[in-house]
């Protein structure tokens, strides 16, 4: 049994590494004593790669391979990975993504197609890296009614806001570092508005709630406006600032999902996963509260997902593994302005005492925040539990010139 790894990137060359390197105990546990790598699909050239002879640029050599089984998909973008991850399914032959932008946008389409090919689409590595998520939401949990998915699913944004927190870095400083190390998407943009962290929750939400949910219906914050006197008030509130990709099922069948910066407190076990670190929570029924935490973004971590799902390839070739959701919905997205929530708000004012009298006459119950160096025409506070709509119609009656409104979390 052969395989093919198209794109021979950071995730790529890492898959080619692992998989050379363990390459006996890989094939003893995929029961595929024939296992072995035969194309690398590049059209860059490697010329001094231990792996030269294998690279080809021609996507056709694969597809017309019969002895090809196995693909795996790590060019990442949307084209032409979707053409060639679809033919591969037509062809017959499983494939392995790591394409976060391609499950979360043509996912309900490529797992139909796999079904209709008996062969597998699987993906564990677009979401978490190296956490194991996927399979754990399909299999270990599928006992239970998920209620609620919340987590940090990018390690750029999660790196920036550590050193943001830890060492009062600014934010461009902490953005050049990750890029240095290699963490950031090519367009850095993708992590730091939130784009990625939106792409991964859409993939869980769609495993975990059953129908496919698209990246263009759900409302996207970055954290690019988050400065260091916010992170100063998260201090004194008790708790951090993370960026969050969460998804809940609401009582009228809708689904609560939205990325967005939020306050995380102290004691919560998101607020400890720290640097390139992701951690992800999943609320179940039965189960109550797990989570997920490990190396979310990078080379061999990635790699590590990649390599598994190929094995669970192998060892599954002749049969479809029972894997996927259910056709997209319209209206399946709630608008996150009817969802209450609890907002933290920094404003620049003109008087303290008669701005504090009215924010409190008009949302009663609001908690002021203090920290140092704070001049007197500034205000901050975090709000009761209110609709998020309302909430915000209430913020802009009042004399306040918004500088920055959080999302404040309950876990
Ligand atoms: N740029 C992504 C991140 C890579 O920082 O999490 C892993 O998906």
């Amino acid at each position: 049994m052969q395989i093919a790894v198209m794109g021979y990137g950071i995730v790529g060359s890492g898959v080619v590494e692992l998989f050379e390197k363990h390459k006996q105990s890989i094939i003893s546990k995929s029961t595929q004593n024939d296992l072995m790598l035969k194309y690398i699909l590049e059209i860059r050239d490697f010329p001094d790669s231990p792996y030269y002879s294998l690279f080809t640029k021609d996507f056709n050599k694969i597809l017309i391979d019969d002895d090809i089984k196995i693909v795996v998909e790590t060019m990442g973008g949307l084209n032409p990975a979707y053409e060639y991850v679809s033919a591969c399914l037509r062809a017959g032959k499983h494939v392995v993504s790591s394409n976060k932008e391609l499950v979360a946008t043509y996912g309900y389409e490529l797992l139909k197609l796999a079904d209709e090919n008996n062969v597998n689409f699987l993906f564990e590595a677009s979401v978490g890296g190296g956490i194991p998520i996927i399979r754990p939401i399909n299999q270990c949990l599928a006992a239970n009614e998920i209620d609620e998915i919340a987590g940090i699913l990018n390690g750029t944004t999660n790196f920036i806001l550590t050193k943001m927190f830890g060492e009062n870095m600014s934010f461009d400083d902490a953005l050049k570092l990750a890029q240095e190390k290699g963490f950031a998407e090519k367009d850095p943009s993708a992590d730091v508005d939130g784009i990625d962290s939106c792409r991964k929750i859409c993939i869980l939400a769609s495993l975990g709630f059953g129908n496919h949910i698209y990246p263009k219906d759900i409302h996207t914050e970055g954290i690019s406006s988050i400065k260091l006197e916010d992170i100063e008030y998260a201090k004194s509130w008790g708790g951090t600032i993370k960026l969050i990709g969460k998804a809940k099922i609401l009582d009228n069948g809708k689904i609560n999902i939205i990325v967005s910066p939020a306050f995380v407190q102290n004691h919560s076990q998101l607020a400890n996963a720290d640097d390139v670190f992701n951690a992800i929570l999943v609320r179940g029924d039965a189960i109550g509260e797990v989570v997920f935490y490990g190396r979310g973004a990078g080379k061999l971590p990635t790699a590590s997902a990649v390599v598994a799902d190929i094995i669970d390839c192998a060892k599954h070739n002749s049969g479809k593994k029972s894997f996927g959701w259910g056709i997209p919905i319209d209206n399946y997205v709630e608008n996150h302005l009817n969802v209450p929530v609890s907002l933290y708000v920094r404003a620049q004012i003109s008087d303290f005492l008669s701005t504090l009298a009215a924010v409190e006459d008009v949302i009663p119950g609001v908690v002021i925040l203090k920290r140092k160096d704070a001049g007197s025409d500034e205000l901050a506070f975090v709000t009761p539990v209110e609709k998020e709509g309302s909430l915000r119609e209430k913020l802009n009656s009042l004399p306040l010139n918004l500088l920055s409104v959080i999302r404040v979390t309950d876990y």
